[in-house]
């Protein structure tokens, strides 16, 4: 982000949001252009400590035209949906003032006024682990907080959506749910908070991010193919899904984990079902995720209740859900069995709430190495060094924030923080 030339005043606001990960998906749009969906989805939200976007805007009168930077890399604005997100933005900008900073900004100069953005995720864009979604959050929520824009975050949840879908949900923390809407306006399609992060504490969240050589198709182009095509998604959008979601909210308010489990497992199933229904038909899974599955499925079955949940989205990638953290270190005894490092210690081969390890008496490399095979799978003797990248230990965390910290800002430029 540029600095402000001649000593020109520059404004700027920072905030961080979380990505989200749904136990029920969003697949299939009904409005392409207003990003309106086909089912209500279900989500949860990650801890942004692990998995978030940061981003700051500012805006200058030295600025001469809106410029977007993301991981320190300038990238183009000129997409309609970033086109939709500053447009929406900038027409609920209200009239600011900083008496001691000698800056006052009229409603209708928001207009003329030129931002800067700069994003950062925590994590890698490329490992496929919904970026666009907390970015997308992120960019809307604090350019609200600069603008001084008052609408709730419902009405900002539509606003994130039109960025992109799954967007809407990173609104919040905990468990989320994306009603579809009926308006053709889109303006009741928003997100909703189900239960907050401190409702269902005992979760905790293990990613696989699977090594995959193999180049996806967007979820966006995905989804389109999948509408035009699948005759599986009608009948998800319109059977299955209504059900499915009233179920899961249930689960998720008694705090029932067989029925929560269940649903997810099914949930991703059936989407990647759909995918296999498209003509062509997309692979988003791969060997890996396939042996994931499997050895989830065992366990839970040779456990005769489920253990751990596992849902996939348009990649690789597992996502799993363990019960409590007893739960998560046998999973992650499990995983390490069949899935070692390769060229890479622990502390690098697991991120983010690295104590999972000494939970699962896990402090070497040789401890690793001594694992035990898991007893429900059958064939014990084949590992599978390097197909996984690396695991995140997460759990669930809280919706966006400003981030009060100007130091934390992504700029070097003149600081002249609001509020
Ligand atoms: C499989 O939100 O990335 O992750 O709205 O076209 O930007 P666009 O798609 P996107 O799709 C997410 C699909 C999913 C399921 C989900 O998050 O619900």
């Amino acid at each position: 982000m540029a600095a402000a030339e001649d000593g020109q005043w520059v404004l700027m606001a920072t905030g961080r949001s979380p990505t989200n990960i749904a136990v029920i998906k969003y697949w299939g749009k009904r409005d392409e252009a207003l990003i309106l969906p086909v089912n209500d989805s279900v989500s949860v939200t990650l801890d942004p400590d692990h998995l978030s976007a940061t981003t700051t805007v500012a805006v200058s009168p030295s600025f001469s035209s809106d410029r977007m930077w993301l991981n320190g890399k300038e990238i183009s604005l000129s997409g309609g949906r970033f086109q939709s997100c500053l447009r929406e933005i900038r027409k609920r900008a209200c009239d600011f003032e900083d008496e001691k900073k000698g800056i006052k900004i009229k409603k209708e100069d928001w207009e003329k006024l030129h931002v800067h953005i700069a994003s950062h995720n925590n994590f890698p864009t490329a490992a496929g682990l919904a970026s666009s979604a907390a970015g997308f959050a992120c960019l809307v929520f604090t350019l609200g907080k600069l603008m001084n824009v008052k609408e709730d975050y419902g009405e900002l949840s539509s606003i994130a959506r039109q960025g992109s879908g799954s967007a809407c949900r990173s609104i919040y923390g905990g468990f989320v749910k994306w009603c579809m809407g009926k308006k053709d306006d889109g303006s009741d399609s928003i997100a909703v908070q189900l239960a907050d992060e401190a409702h269902w504490k005992d979760l905790v969240i293990i990613i696989a991010v699977v090594s995959s050589k193999q180049k996806e198709t967007s979820s966006t182009s995905g989804m389109r193919d999948s509408v035009e095509t699948s005759p599986l998604l009608q009948y998800r959008a319109q059977t299955v899904v209504p059900s499915r979601v009233l179920k899961m909210e249930e689960a998720i308010k008694n705090r029932d984990f067989e029925l929560f489990a269940k649903l997810t497992c099914a949930d991703s199933n059936q989407f990647h079902a759909v995918c296999l229904d498209t003509s062509p038909p997309i692979f988003y899974m791969n060997d890996t995720s396939h042996r994931i599955i499997s050895l989830v499925e065992k366990w839970n079955h040779l456990e005769g209740c489920p253990q751990v949940a596992y849902t996939f989205d348009a990649g690789p990638n597992a996502v799993l859900i363990a019960r409590n953290r007893k739960t998560a270190a046998l999973l992650l005894q499990k995983l390490l069995y069949y899935f070692p490092p390769q060229d890479k210690d622990l502390s690098s081969y697991l991120v983010g709430d690295k104590s999972i390890l000494s939970d699962a008496g896990l402090h070497s490399l040789e401890d690793v190495e001594a694992l035990p095979a898991p007893p429900e799978m059958k064939i014990h003797d084949q590992k599978f060094k390097g197909d996984v990248s690396y695991f995140i230990c997460s759990r669930l965390g809280v919706g966006i924030n400003v981030v009060a910290d100007e130091s934390q800002a992504l700029t070097k430029a003149k600081r002249c923080s609001i509020r």
